[in-house]
């Protein structure tokens, strides 16, 4: 039977890449030797990490003076690494959930954080930003709860910074939809969704940002290390990162992101369009503007919640795969990340047009 992975991540990846890492694991491009077990400083493993660097700013814009890094820890080292790098006295936090939650803890033990606002179910934009502030931070999409900042909101973040620096951690929508890179300082975000298995994050940050704490910052935490290294300070995750690149490959080779945008849209408004007219469903982000396009979140109606596992099990039958909501949220959730195709959530949408029928 068919599989539809809609999890939230790791989580599903296009599957032309899939069966060329699978390739590469057997024999990385010719050489004879496996993708596990080739060294990263063999000088056919370098231009696989300058090509993932370049397609990235070719795929985003992005403009001269920044550079791409592809290193170990996850999103969770960058919410310490930023205020590592780049809390002096103050910054502001936009506080979007869980995860936002997390960054802003591991702030604190480096200044003073400002919580702007605070919502899980919509994108708060009642605040000002202090000029003061070493910089802002925002979470773009929210996978646990289903927001994300809608383009016409980070315009208008743009508008409210000023002079700030912004930062963003775009591990769940990067690559998802255009963006005004000149804006940020940092992006940063954890692979294992539109990208790459686990194992691999990536920063984009802007060179000129850097050096400007006067604190001591260990040396693997230091971004100039491996901005000067060329993310091959230590050594990098060969596998995921080679996977990133040829999943950038297939973006590049389908249409790039503007591509990816127009299909993402597609598929959120297949989804919605299904979840606000059903009979058993509601969505749990009530304004529009605010949904995540990635991360679709949907309840059963206080009058079907009894139907919650029997739903579970039908979608399960028909090839659904990780629709759990997170346990925060309870019901479903259907992770529709870039590799996911129209075909794919058509067929939920027709699961749940068949569930309905049965009641
Ligand atoms: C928005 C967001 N930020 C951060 C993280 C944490 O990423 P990691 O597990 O790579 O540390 C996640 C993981 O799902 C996420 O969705």
């Amino acid at each position: 039977m068919k599989k539809y992975n809609f999890n939230a991540g790791p989580s599903i990846l296009p599957q032309e890449v899939i069966k060329q890492t699978a390739e590469a694991v057997m024999d990385f491009e010719g050489q004879g030797l496996s993708v596990l077990e080739i060294s990263h400083r063999a000088k056919y493993f370098q231009p696989v990490m300058d090509e993932a660097e370049a397609l990235m700013k070719e795929l985003l814009n992005i403009p001269e003076g920044y550079r791409v890094l592809f290193l170990g820890g996850g999103a969770s080292l960058e919410f310490c690494m930023v205020p590592f790098n780049m809390l002096e006295k103050k910054a502001a936090y936009l506080n979007t959930g869980v995860w936002s939650k997390k960054a802003i803890k591991e702030a604190k033990a480096f200044g003073e954080v400002v919580e702007l606002a605070a919502s899980t179910n919509s994108i708060p934009m009642d605040f000002e930003v202090s000029q003061d502030c070493d910089y802002m931070h925002i979470t773009t999409n929210n996978t646990i709860y289903g927001t994300e900042i809608s383009n016409r909101k980070l315009a208008e973040i743009y508008k409210k910074k000023g002079n700030v620096r912004l930062i963003a951690d775009m591990s769940s929508d990067i690559l998802s939809r255009p963006i005004d890179v000149s804006q940020y300082d940092i992006i940063y975000g954890g692979a294992q969704k539109n990208l790459a298995p686990a194992g691999v994050t990536f920063v984009i940050v802007k060179e000129e940002c850097l050096g400007h704490v006067t604190r001591h910052i260990p040396t693997m935490l230091d971004y100039r290390t491996h901005v000067d290294g060329g993310s091959m300070f230590n050594t990098p995750p060969v596998l995921p990162v080679y996977t990133a690149l040829l999943t950038m490959r297939w973006l590049k080779k389908n249409g790039g992101v503007a591509w990816i945008d127009a299909r993402n849209q597609k598929k959120a408004d297949l989804l919605y369009e299904c979840i606000d007219n059903s009979k058993i469903f509601m969505p749990t982000i009530t304004d529009k503007e605010d949904r995540s396009r990635m991360n679709i979140c949907f309840v059963p109606k206080p009058e079907y919640e009894g139907l919650f596992d029997e739903f579970f099990q039908f979608a399960s039958e028909r090839g659904m795969v990780g629709i759990k909501g997170h346990r925060l949220v309870g019901g479903f959730r259907a992770s529709c990340y870039n590799a996911m195709d129209v075909e794919g959530v058509q067929a939920l949408v027709d699961c749940i047009h068949d569930f309905e029928k049965m009641h």
